[in-house]
């Protein structure tokens, strides 16, 4: 359900940040600056433009700095504990920035806060803590920050447990001019037993084609060329939808947008990649010659304690299906080591599959048990078996990656240049369509600009590039 009445209401509420800060203004001499710190994933990166969206049009400055910042948020992400533990170490430094400045307001939000021995935590060991939100009502942040403001009401905490509502056209400020992600879906319906998710994002819901399509179009016609499109399982995009439409026939309407050059997304689940999909990424000029397919495991019997509904046979051919019917295409994926009852054989499986596909990229996890999940109440392993086997893991993928992603050399490729490359000074960083990164030489001026390069050195998981 798209609620355009809500969306009305926060705009109302921006408003009336704008009297708020205005008076913080008056009280300190200096217009209010907001720092938001971002963990996490690309959904995760997304929200936080809307974060900061709104804290702009309410009249905040942002900065890139905790220190001279008079509100903080932090956009949390509970996917593995290390993300929850980086939480608690920054509320640490935080508290001491708070002694200092006595206007400094302190916020969290996002997955991690949907957990409910998070909000007892903090409540009890983190009380100056001014604000806490979830996932689902992130849309209402501009009220909640008017509220903190205007109520003296102590730390405020608003979680829900889920929303059916997807509220739109809330101002956002962009990392970048040139690319942007997009939402197209929320939440997840897959349960994999390892996973926090579907507890913290709630079910699935698709947000409506035109609304996309219009997001896209304003993006192109604000300078945007490239667009990821965003979700837990595009895949499955469209159901639920009062017309329901395939993730396939999505692609093919954003294809026609006039302007719009690259399209990338993520994540795909391989239980339900159609067809349909292939042959759209197959005819498509736009579609990068990239997909991100998670593997998790490739031991049938892990699979299966995964829920994941494939098995190692069914993945490797569609792995190899995909190759076959979409040359050029590059395939990363990401890998779960230490999951409950995992044994060395499972592992040796894992690494048959990561040669057998060629991974050109990894991201390599070992298992976070996560509370309230199934997984979690499964035998664990031990804590050494876990790393000697995500060090075979590791290994294989950086040679299957260098050895794969190496092929390219010599040829010629496009690549847009993102930014200015901080390890090397004179040179640019830009993507090929496959994702790969290449270096060239170059200054600001190649920013969000299509460059033809030569790729004359191969790093293994990245390249060195002269333009042609
Ligand atoms: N432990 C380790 N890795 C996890 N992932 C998800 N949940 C866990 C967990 N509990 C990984 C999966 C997923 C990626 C985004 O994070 O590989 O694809
Ligand atoms: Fe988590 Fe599985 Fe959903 Fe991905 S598909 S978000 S791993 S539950």
């Amino acid at each position: 359900m798209t609620s355009s009445n809500e969306s009305i209401r926060q705009h109302e509420y921006i408003e009336k940040l704008k009297e708020v800060t205005a008076d913080l203004c008056k009280k300190t001499g200096h217009v209010p600056k907001a720092n938001v710190t971002t963990f996490g994933c690309q959904m995760n990166a997304k929200d936080s433009e809307k974060l900061k969206g709104i804290l702009v049009s309410g009249g905040f400055d942002l900065t890139e700095s905790e220190d001279d910042a008079d509100f903080v948020i932090m956009n949390t992400c509970t996917i593995r504990d290390n993300a929850d533990q980086k939480v608690y170490g920054h509320l640490g430094v935080l508290n001491h920035l708070k002694k200092k400045n006595k206007f400094l307001k302190i916020a969290l939000c996002g997955c991690m806060m949907q957990e409910k021995t998070v909000i007892d935590k903090i409540r009890e060991s983190y009380r100056f803590v001014d604000l806490i939100f979830g996932t689902h009502n992130i849309y209402k942040f501009a009220e909640l920050l008017y509220r903190m403001y205007t109520e003296d009401a102590g730390m405020i905490i608003d979680i829900w447990d889920s929303t059916p509502e997807i509220v739109e056209d809330l101002p956002a400020v962009r990392k970048y001019p040139f690319k942007s992600g997009v939402n197209i879906m929320f939440g997840c319906n897959n349960f994999c037993t390892y996973c926090i998710v579907p507890y913290v994002r709630g079910r699935e819901r698709s947000r409506e084609p035109e609304e996309i399509i219009k997001e896209i179009k304003d993006l192109v016609d604000d300078g945007c060329i490239e667009i990821m499109l965003l979700g837990q399982n595009v895949n499955s995009y469209g159901k639920g939808l009062s017309q329901e439409i395939t993730f396939a026939e999505l692609l093919r309407r954003i294809e026609e947008i006039e302007g719009l050059e690259r399209i990338r997304f993520m994540t795909s689940h391989p239980k339900d990649l159609s067809d349909e999909l292939i042959d759209v990424m197959a005819s498509s000029k736009k579609i990068c010659k990239h997909l991100h397919l998670p593997l998790q495991s490739g031991s049938t019997k892990i699979l299966t304690a995964m829920n994941r509904r494939y098995t190692k046979e069914s993945y490797l051919a569609l792995a190899h299906k995909i190759r076959e019917r979409v040359p050029g295409i590059a395939l990363s994926t990401d890998i779960i080591v230490g999951f409950p009852g995992e044994t060395k054989e499972d592992v040796d499986d894992t690494i048959e599959v990561i040669k057998e596909c060629g991974f050109e990229n990894a991201f390599t996890f070992i298992y976070s048990k996560r509370t309230g999940t199934p997984a979690a109440s499964m035998e664990q392993c031990e804590e050494r078996f876990v790393k000697e086997q995500f060090d075979r893991v590791l290994k294989t993928v950086q040679e299957t990656a260098a050895t794969k992603v190496g092929s390219l050399l010599g040829s010629v490729q496009t690549i847009l240049v993102e930014e200015i490359n901080e390890h090397k000074e004179g040179y640019v960083s830009g993507r090929m369509s496959n994702n790969i990164t290449v270096h060239i030489k170059g200054d600001g001026s190649y920013i969000g600009k299509l460059v033809d390069v030569k790729l004359t050195e191969s790093k293994g998981f990245y390249y060195f590039g002269e333009e042609v």
